[in-house]
Parts: structure tokens; C-alpha cells; sequence
């Protein structure tokens, strides 16, 4: 228990986070979790009982009975919501805007940490999410907070969604990604932000090949 290389990566959304991480953990043998899948998955299961999001009392009703685990297939992270894998039906725009409502409340945020906590014990890892550096991982031995200007984000975003044939226009996406930073770094618990020892690495004038350069070397010098 607690021996293993923890590595914490914050950030808002579409910073990137998923994609850099992922390839930083394969290169560096490490198992990769993506918190916010967690909180996608309650909210998908709030939604389909047909709670609003937004109302704490509904949304703690739901956690009774809920179960969710993570597995990792040829390091590939999967999701369980009551065994059913739900990996793919969490990437939606409804579910986006679900989760970081859902995320607000402190009873889910409970409900999901030992979670978390007990995969960063039993594996080197490189967590991502929100608020890994400062609550769930406040012991990590790297901490990067990865960010990038707004409108990159959503450009990022906006490619994703028109890949997967989802309708939307940019400036909608734009609208939804500083909502989302909003709800995230303003709410009362665990809010998005970077803690005094975070590595600082801002995207926005970075590719992938860079940015994923940028985080495994900020790794190696720090775990050396
Ligand atoms: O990283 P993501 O977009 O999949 O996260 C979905 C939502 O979950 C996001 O709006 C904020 C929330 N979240 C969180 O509060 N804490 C985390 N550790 C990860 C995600």
C-alpha cells in the first residue's frame, strides 16, 4: 500500500489531459486513470433515473446501489456502471455537462475517492481529473497542471464531436467549455486548481507530439 509512483495531471477540460496522459502511460509502463469517467458514470446513471443533475437530494438518491470499477484492458481503461461497460456512452455532451454538475456535489465526490484512491495504491499510475494533485493525491510524487487558452480547447473539442458525427457548431462547444471551466475551478469542493509544487504546462502552442514530450520528461526528471 502506498509504495507505488503516483502522478497526478489537473486540468481543465479539453486540455488535452486524456490523450497526453494515456500516451505518457504507455511509454512509461504506468496504468492510466481517467477519474472523470467516474463522474461521467454517475451522472449517465442520474440521467437515466431520470434525476436532474443539477439537484443534489436526486442525485444522492441514485448512489444507493450504485456500483462502479474500472478495468484496464491492454491498457485500455473500461468503465463499469453496475457491471455494464458504459466506456463509450459516457462521451457525450449531455453526459459532459452531467458529470461537472454531478462533480459539485460533495456526496459523489465521497462516494468515488477511495476508488480512486485504491487503484493509485495498488499501481504506478498517472491519474487524471480535477483535483488529483490537491485531494485525492495530495502524497503524488509529480504533479502537472495542464491547461491551454479557451478557444484551442474547444477547437480540440469541436473536432472530436464532428468525428463522431455529433451536431453542434463551435461556438456552441466554445459556450459549453467555459461553462464547464467555470462550474469546475468556482465550486466549493475540491475545485480545479493548481497546488504550489504543480508543474505548470500550457498546451496552446504545442502538438500532441510536444505536449506528450513535455509530460513524459517533466515525469522522468521528477520520479528520477
Ligand atoms: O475530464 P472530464 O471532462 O471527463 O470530466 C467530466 C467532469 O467531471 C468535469 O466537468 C469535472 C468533473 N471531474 C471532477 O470534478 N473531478 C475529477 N477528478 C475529474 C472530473
Amino acid at each position: 500500500m502506498g509504495n507505488t509512483i503516483k502522478v497526478a495531471i489537473d486540468g481543465p477540460s479539453g486540455a488535452g489531459k486524456s490523450t497526453i496522459a494515456k500516451a505518457a502511460s504507455a511509454a512509461l509502463g504506468f496504468v492510466y486513470v481517467d477519474t472523470g469517467a467516474l463522474y461521467r458514470t454517475v451522472a449517465l446513471n442520474a440521467i437515466r433515473k431520470g434525476a436532474d443533475t443539477k439537484n443534489a437530494q436526486q442525485v444522492i438518491a441514485t448512489l444507493e446501489g450504485l456500483e462502479v470499477n474500472l478495468g484496464f484492458e491492454d491498457g485500455a481503461q473500461h468503465v463499469y456502471l453496475n457491471g455494464e461497460d458504459v466506456s463509450d456512452k459516457i462521451r457525450t455532451p449531455e453526459i459532459s455537462m452531467g458529470a461537472s454538475a454531478a462533480s459539485a456535489i460533495p456526496e459523489v465526490r465521497k462516494f468515488l475517492f477511495n476508488l480512486q484512491r485504491e487503484i493509485a495504491d495498488s499501481n504506478n499510475c498517472i491519474m487524471d481529473g480535477r483535483d488529483i494533485g490537491t485531494v485525492v493525491l495530495p502524497d503524488a510524487k509529480v504533479k502537472i497542471f495542464l491547461t491551454a487558452a479557451p478557444e484551442i480547447r474547444a477547437e480540440r473539442r469541436y473536432k472530436e464531436l464532428l468525428e463522431k458525427g455529433t451536431e453542434t457548431t463551435f461556438e456552441e462547444v466554445l459556450a459549453d467549455v467555459k461553462q464547464r471551466d467555470y462550474n469546475d475551478s468556482h465550486r466549493e469542493i475540491a475545485p480545479l486548481k493548481a497546488t504550489e509544487e504543480s508543474i505548470i504546462v500550457d498546451t496552446s502552442d504545442l502538438d500532441l507530439e510536444q505536449s506528450i514530450e513535455a509530460i513524459i520528461t517533466a515525469i522522468k526528471e521528477n520520479i528520477a
